[in-house]
């Protein structure tokens, strides 16, 4: 399989819990490389564009209210199959139907406020971390 570059989100409920660290472990020990990071306050318009796609969804005000709410961390993962490797590790979106073990069954508080976001393909892998980090910040 191929070395792929995925973006991850450690959302406001982590940050404020203070998860940063145990989840970023969570990567760690799944082969994933963190290979970029940064902790950031996204304003709102921010949100809304990194989530642009989501614009007409019912869910959209919460979402982009909730990302703009307080710090996020930021980070570029690498690994092979790297994008899969990480829904893996993230569990389902609802903490609810996540697996054992997986962050948001672990962590997550509510559909939410589920702690993570994970690129779901290479396109937009490769979108969102471009969103977030120049070519000089990915440090392999
Ligand atoms: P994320 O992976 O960041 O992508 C979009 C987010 O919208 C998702 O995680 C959830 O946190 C959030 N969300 C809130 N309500 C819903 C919903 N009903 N369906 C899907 N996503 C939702």
């Amino acid at each position: 399989m191929a070395i792929e570059r995925t973006l991850s989100i450690i959302k406001p409920d982590a940050t404020r819990r203070n998860l940063t660290g145990k989840i970023a472990a969570k990567f760690e020990e799944a082969g994933l490389r963190i290979v970029a990071s940064k902790r950031i306050h996204l304003s709102l318009a921010q949100a809304q564009a990194f989530y642009g796609v989501h614009k007409d969804r019912p869910f959209f005000g919460e979402l982009t209210e909730f990302m703009a709410s307080e710090p996020v961390v930021v980070q570029v993962l690498e690994g092979e199959g790297a994008i899969a490797k990480n829904r893996e590790v993230m569990g389902a979106t609802n903490p609810a139907n996540a697996a054992d073990g997986t962050i948001r069954k672990e962590f997550a508080l509510s559909m939410g406020e589920n702690s993570v976001h994970g690129s779901d393909a290479a396109e937009t892998a490769a979108v969102e971390i471009a969103f977030f980090f120049s070519g000089l910040e990915l440090v392999g």
